[in-house]
């Protein structure tokens, strides 16, 4: 299926004044995605001040899709990772993931790089299907280290990874 544009979205670059409002579409979005698909103990690392802590230091690599004043979802991109990618339960199957997956595929581009990978929970079916949707590749099981104030916890996920066209020439 073809998701249809959601009218009036726009996509820029994240700065701090946008904190709080990317943390709460995580918080949110991550117990949409991950409650029942990770170990139960991360739980209780994923509330919404953990997310608050956890935006500052990644703003510089988030663009966030908004509607009017509202973000209503968000992508991450660390060097040829993407991190994170979010959308607000009322955008979801409305185009705005696909504009922001699209747009950290050109971040990871734009810094020279070939071939971007993300790790989503094995039983997060709803962004499995995304991604493949998307013409991302299941490469196969990662124990990803899901990062806590006091250390990591190991999550059994997929690695999934997509090869990049050359960046542009100005
Ligand atoms: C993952 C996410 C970004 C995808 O964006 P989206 O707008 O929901 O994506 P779409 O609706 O375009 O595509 C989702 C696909 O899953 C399907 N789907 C919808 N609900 C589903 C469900 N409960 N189970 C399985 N598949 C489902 C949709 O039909 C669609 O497949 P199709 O295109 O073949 O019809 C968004 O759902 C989200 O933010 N989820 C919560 C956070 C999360 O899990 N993030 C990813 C972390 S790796």
């Amino acid at each position: 299926m073809t998701s249809m544009t959601l009218p009036g979205v726009t996509l820029r670059p994240a700065d701090s004044d946008d904190v709080a409002a990317v943390a709460a579409v995580w918080h949110t979005g991550w117990r949409d995605g991950h409650l029942g698909n990770v170990p139960a103990s991360l739980e209780q690392h994923r509330r919404l001040d953990d997310f608050r802590r956890r935006v500052p230091a990644r703003i510089a690599g988030t663009q966030v899709a908004v509607l009017g004043p509202r973000v209503i979802g968000f992508v991450m991109v660390d060097y040829d990772e993407i991190e994170q990618l979010f959308v607000a339960a009322e955008a979801r199957g409305r185009g705005v993931a696909d504009a922001l997956l699209r747009q950290g595929e050109e971040m990871v581009s734009a810094g020279g790089l070939g071939r971007a990978w993300l790790a989503v929970a094995s039983g997060n079916t709803r962004a499995r299907r995304f991604y493949e949707r998307m013409d991302w590749q299941d490469a196969g099981p990662i124990e990803y280290s899901a990062e806590t104030a006091t250390g990591s916890i190991t999550v059994p996920c997929r690695r999934y990874e997509r090869q990049l066209g050359f960046p542009s020439r100005g």
